[in-house]
């Protein structure tokens, strides 16, 4: 199976302070620079949290299902998303009993995929899916900045005061989900992609607050000056130039055998 793509994704500034998956997502589906060609009727984006990689679906799909198992998330994602098309529900990855069998065109996981067990939800993809069918797994590892000095002082952040409060899982992260296999015979795997954007210190510090580990050392460290610091410590280094940031972007495409 091909894989195609226009090599590099730019998503342009925004004054947001958080990283989305969302452009990717639309590049996947959409237009002359779509990853691959799909039969548009249903999808089904799984793990799909607040809905951003869920939403982009919408305007491709005649239907489309977010699944999360998280309660709140899904309620988030009712509450941000109201597209007729669209709907979502709180399930297992690994339990997609309110699917049918054969009846999805595409199940999407976006940086969800070391949260799931795959065997038992590989077998799910494989009862809901239409022959010829596919399974996109895709998501982002870790953000690089443009100055290296300014890259020191996240990697210190990120491995070194954040050390131990990662979860395992963040190995998937880290080496861009080189360990997970999908099911179908001739899947492929596409690093072409990249996210980048031009973030002011406060932006990208932002950003860092929302990382996990950080919000398990707050709990621990109430009082840190951390985040603080590194965006002083941005502000020297890049005086009033913006933080070029970027993400690798991994992505695994399988297809369900077509029928004969
Ligand atoms: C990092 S978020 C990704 C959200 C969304 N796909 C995005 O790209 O913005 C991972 C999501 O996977 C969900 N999740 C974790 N384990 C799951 C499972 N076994 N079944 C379904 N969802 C799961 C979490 O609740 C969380 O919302």
């Amino acid at each position: 199976m091909k894989l195609t793509s226009n090599k590099r994704i730019t998503v342009s500034l925004r004054t947001r302070d958080i990283i989305s998956i969302t452009p990717v997502c639309h590049h996947i589906v959409a237009g002359d620079g779509a990853v691959c060609r799909f039969r548009l009727d249903s999808a089904v984006d799984v793990g799909c949290g607040t809905g951003l990689s869920t939403r982009p679906l919408c305007e491709h799909f005649r239907h489309v299902i977010g699944v999360d198992v998280s309660e709140t998330q899904i309620k988030m994602a009712r509450e941000a998303h109201a597209q007729t098309n669209l709907s979502f529900e709180v399930s297992e990855a690994e339990r997609l009993t309110f699917i049918h069998d054969d009846s999805t065109d595409l199940v999407t996981v976006a940086q969800a995929i070391h949260w799931i067990d795959q065997e038992p939800f590989y077998k799910e993809v494989e009862r809901i899916l239409k022959p010829g069918g596919s399974l996109i797994v895709y998501g982002y590892g870790n953000c690089v900045l443009d100055n290296d000095k300014g890259n020191q002082v996240i990697q210190r952040f990120y491995r070194h005061d954040l050390h131990g409060y990662w979860d395992s899982r963040r190995r998937h992260i880290d080496n861009l989900c080189q360990e997970v296999r999908l099911l179908f015979p001739g899947w492929t795997r596409n690093s072409d992609f990249v996210i980048q954007y031009r973030w002011t210190a406060a932006e990208v510090v932002g950003y860092l607050s929302t990382w996990s580990a950080w919000q398990s050392y707050l709990k621990q460290n109430p009082e840190s000056h951390l985040l603080r610091d590194i965006e002083q410590h941005l502000r020297d280094i890049y005086l009033d130039q913006r933080v070029g940031i970027t993400w690798p972007v991994f992505l695994l495409l399988g297809r369900k055998a077509p029928t004969s």
